[in-house]
């Protein structure tokens, strides 16, 4: 049997299994966005060359591990078959599709101005403003038809979704990136830091855990510890990133580093220094972790992950 599903075993590797999780959402995303409509052919050409450039595909895999962790066999009995998630993959894909699209315009000009993303020239540098701007567009269009299109439970899917949307929109990330926008220059305390990088970062990562939960059957309690679970996790990635933005490595990130300060961004680092913000990040983990104990074996696999990726350099 596959130790990619067998959590309990002493071979449960973290890394085999988001690798195998990744490969698996970057197969489903390579065909996610055929055909091209006639005449369009830079569009799509646009969408795919920011889509298809690599990146962690964080939230996919988080979608999935909150969906496996509700999955019976999986909470119930360790050794059951590796679970079938394909008929769950476009879901995941349409979560990479609003991330995409959050990431070509948070590189425009008139956003952080970056020339680099997923190690390549930034969607409107290889393309141009107007095309990266729709390519965005129909990248974060796209993503509802993706999501709606898996065969969950009607009610499920139906609250997944509208949860997704006002996370990842006005409630929640794109409100988050109006904030962040304003506070550039601004003095700001970490409080109004903190709820900024929940609003542009957390949400999203929310949003996906919950989704996960909600279509594997989650109860109301349940969506609630991950949603908290969610919050926690995304203020410690955001943290990271802040960090990554001035001590990361610019090749191994595949995006600028320094772009925070010649941005005039409050960060982490410069309210809290450089360990302050480690130190914070570490105490948000932590409470992600904590807010899963009501789960039981059902987060066991979220909390795995949320070890791994505060570890990061990438
Ligand atoms: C970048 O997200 C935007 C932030 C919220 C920090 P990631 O660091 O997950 O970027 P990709 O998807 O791996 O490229
Ligand atoms: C962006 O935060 C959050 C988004 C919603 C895209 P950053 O601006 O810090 O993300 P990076 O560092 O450019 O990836
Ligand atoms: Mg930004
Ligand atoms: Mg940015
Ligand atoms: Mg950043």
């Amino acid at each position: 049997m596959s130790c990619v599903y067998d959590f309990n075993s002493k071979n449960f590797n973290i890394e085999t299994y988001l690798q195998t999780r990744r490969q698996q959402v970057e197969e489903a995303l390579s065909s996610a966005l055929q055909p091209v409509y006639p005449g369009a052919e830079r569009l799509f050409a646009a969408m795919d060359y920011s889509l298809l450039a690599g990146g962690k595909r964080l939230r996919p895999l988080l979608f999935l591990a909150a969906l496996e962790g509700f999955n019976k066999g999986f909470a119930d009995n360790s050794t059951a078959d590796e679970p079938d998630l394909s008929a769950f993959l476009p879901f995941a894909c349409g979560i990479e599709m609003l991330q995409t699209y959050s990431l070509i315009h948070d590189d425009l000009p008139a956003m952080d101005d970056d020339d680099l993303r997923r190690g390549r020239p930034s969607c409107h540098k290889a393309f141009d403003e107007a095309t990266a701007i729709l390519a965005g567009d129909g990248l974060l269009t796209h993503c509802f038809a993706m999501l709606l299109s898996v065969p969950a439970d009607s009610h499920a899917l139906v609250k997944a979704v509208r949860y997704f949307a006002e996370k990842t929109g006005i409630y929640g990330m794109v409100a988050g990136q109006c904030l962040d926008i304003q506070a550039e220059g601004q003095p700001i305390t970490v409080e109004e830091l903190r709820q900024i990088h929940q609003a542009k970062t957390a949400a999203l990562l929310q949003a996906s855990v919950v989704c996960g939960g909600l279509l594997g059957g989650a109860d109301d309690d349940e969506a609630a510890a991950l949603a908290e679970f969610g919050r926690q996790f995304g203020l410690a990635f955001q943290i990271v990133d802040d960090i990554l933005d001035e001590v990361g490595d610019a090749a191994v990130l595949g995006k600028p580093v320094g772009s925070d300060a010649a941005n005039n961004k409050t960060t982490y680092v410069s309210l809290l220094s450089l360990d302050g913000a480690k130190q914070a990040a570490a105490e948000a983990t932590q409470a992600a972790v904590a807010a899963l104990a009501p789960l039981g074996d059902k987060g066991r696999l979220l909390t795995a992950l949320a070890d791994y990726y505060l570890n990061r350099n990438f």
